[in-house]
């Protein structure tokens, strides 16, 4: 298992061993060669950062190339000047690869200056021809390509193409392959997410996911366990699991448990106090989770329901395979079983043939509902989804019903975050806030000398700005919330 692997003690002379994850840790060693040949002529070791795009999957994947990175001996560095720069990247929207292709540009200029430097890109949009194709002939100074299914070999990637001098591509079309125990570097000591599950299978019309992401595979749930037991040995209180729709967790596997039951497992775990998962389809969320999430004292209060329209003709031409009647009658079946749930959502507006009574009957959910918190955005069209043939809406109509959207969403939900104000709730506190606004927020709370702002997050996901010091982060405290500011709460602890 990995912790327990000296990688100096590899040698090297051998053969790569065929198996995994043995064959990775080889070459891990293989590169602390190369980065100690690096040390010697430069005097300083290599520099690498991890540069990360989109969701909590791609976030936890950038957490795996900087555990193989910082293995290997690099120097992880948040400076993108630095000897290699690897981008993880996503492709649920376009403007998300444009933001990529535009920061790549400013890449090359460092790259000129530092002829050392070499530079990766990663994730969903490398899983895609046309990107490939376009880096290939236009992104002359990226080194390393690869995609989502055989980011487990990494490290082999990297020999590669330190070895051969020149560009690396490697993309798989896919993989049934889980890749266990390869290092990991987390973010936070106290809170980690989880994969239980990768890829999706519900091919929803205007999503790439399933095209980049692959088939759906469950996690063996010993793997998952013993994953989790090992974080919470390490100081871990918080987990997050981890999957495209973690209702049909298990479905594909031999003798497969159900979410509800891995849950009831994962609870059992000693020093995990916060259990969290992303994402649920509405259409696979059974009774028997609701009724786990209820007996918990460890879920938590909150629960992200993609809705993406309101309108039963839109949810069909999104194979969504529910319709608004049977989304709102499942939120208040969550509501009536666990009154104080926070219900978030996801809404796309401007799907293709959407029309203002469409958007409409979403804004009548969004009434209903009363959501914490909505992620709204506009509909772009992926090349080789369903939707991506279908008759697009006009700009200015899409914008408008977006803002109508929008605003419909802000006004309830901060009605909605607004009604914990006066009372006195446990927060995990994440980090401290040295943003420009924090001494004003400190002065105005009252705070002591030397107090520094601390943003903690309640069970049900929403945040607050309290005084405290440095050392409570990653502890359990209690606060008082005294004033709702939209999204978030100002507090002390008491
Ligand atoms: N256009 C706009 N939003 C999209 N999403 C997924 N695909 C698209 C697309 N093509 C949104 C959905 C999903 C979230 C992660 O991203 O709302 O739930
Ligand atoms: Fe995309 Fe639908 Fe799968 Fe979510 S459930 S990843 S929206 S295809």
């Amino acid at each position: 298992m990995y912790g327990d692997v000296n990688f100096d003690q590899i040698n090297l002379l051998e053969a790569p061993p065929t198996g995994e994850p043995d064959r990775q840790y080889y070459f891990i060693a293989k590169c602390r060669q190369w980065v100690r040949d690096f040390e010697r002529e430069q005097g300083r070791r290599p520099r690498a950062c991890v540069v990360n795009f989109g969701c909590q999957m791609n976030a936890r994947d950038a957490e795996k190339l900087s555990g193989i990175l910082h293995s290997a001996g690099y120097e992880i560095t948040e400076d993108e000047n630095a000897d290699f720069v690897i981008y993880n990247t996503c492709t649920v929207r376009d403007n998300a690869n444009q933001k990529v292709y535009g920061r790549l540009g400013v890449l090359n200029g460092f790259k000129r200056q530092n002829p050392l430097m070499k530079v990766a890109l990663c994730g969903c949009m490398t899983q895609e021809a046309q990107t490939v194709a376009k880096l290939k002939e236009s992104y002359p100074f990226v080194d390393l390509i690869f995609g989502t299914h055989n980011l487990y070999r990494f490290a082999e990637l990297l020999c590669e193409m330190y070895g051969s001098g020149g560009r690396v591509v490697d993309i798989w079309e896919g993989t049934d392959r889980i890749v266990e125990d390869l290092p990991v570097e987390r973010k936070y000591p106290f809170k980690s997410g989880i994969n239980i599950m990768f890829g999706c299978d519900n091919f929803c019309s205007y999503c790439i996911v399933p095209y980049v992401r692959g088939r759906e595979r469950s996690r063996e749930p010993r793997e998952i366990l013993r994953e989790i037991e090992k974080l919470a040995g390490q100081g871990v209180v918080e987990v997050m699991l981890l999957g495209q729709n973690v209702n049909s967790y298990g479905k594909n596997l031999e003798n497969g448990i159900s979410f509800a039951e891995l849950l009831r497992e994962v609870e059992k775990i000693e020093g995990i106090k916060r259990i969290r998962f992303m994402t649920s389809h509405p259409k696979d969320l059974s009774d028997e989770l609701i009724q786990v999430m209820k007996e918990s004292q460890k879920i938590c209060r909150h629960l992200h329901l993609p809705l993406q329209s309101g309108s039963d003709r839109i949810l069909k031409a999104m194979n969504r395979r529910y319709t608004k009647e049977q989304y709102l009658a499942l939120t208040e079946k969550i509501r009536r079983e666990i009154p104080d749930m926070a219900i978030t959502t996801d809404i796309i507006v401007g799907f293709p043939g959407e029309t203002p009574e469409d958007v409409q009957e979403t804004i009548d959910v969004i009434r209903k509902v009363q959501y914490d918190n909505a992620f709204t955005f506009i509909y772009s069209k992926r090349t080789g989804t369903a939707a991506a043939s279908m008759e697009p809406v006009p700009e200015k109509v899409v914008r408008q019903g977006f803002d109508e959207v929008l605003k419909c969403v802000q006004d309830t939900a901060r009605m909605r975050i607004a009604r914990y104000q006066g009372m006195t709730m446990e927060a995990l506190v994440e980090e401290v806030n040295e943003g420009q606004n924090s001494s004003e927020a400190l002065r105005e709370l009252g705070a002591g000398e030397g107090q520094v702002l601390l943003t903690g997050r309640l069970s049900n996901n929403t945040i607050v700005h309290f005084p405290g010091s440095r050392e409570q982060v990653g502890t359990f405290v209690n606060v008082y919330l005294k004033e709702c500011r939209g999204f978030y709460y100002l507090g002390v602890t008491v």
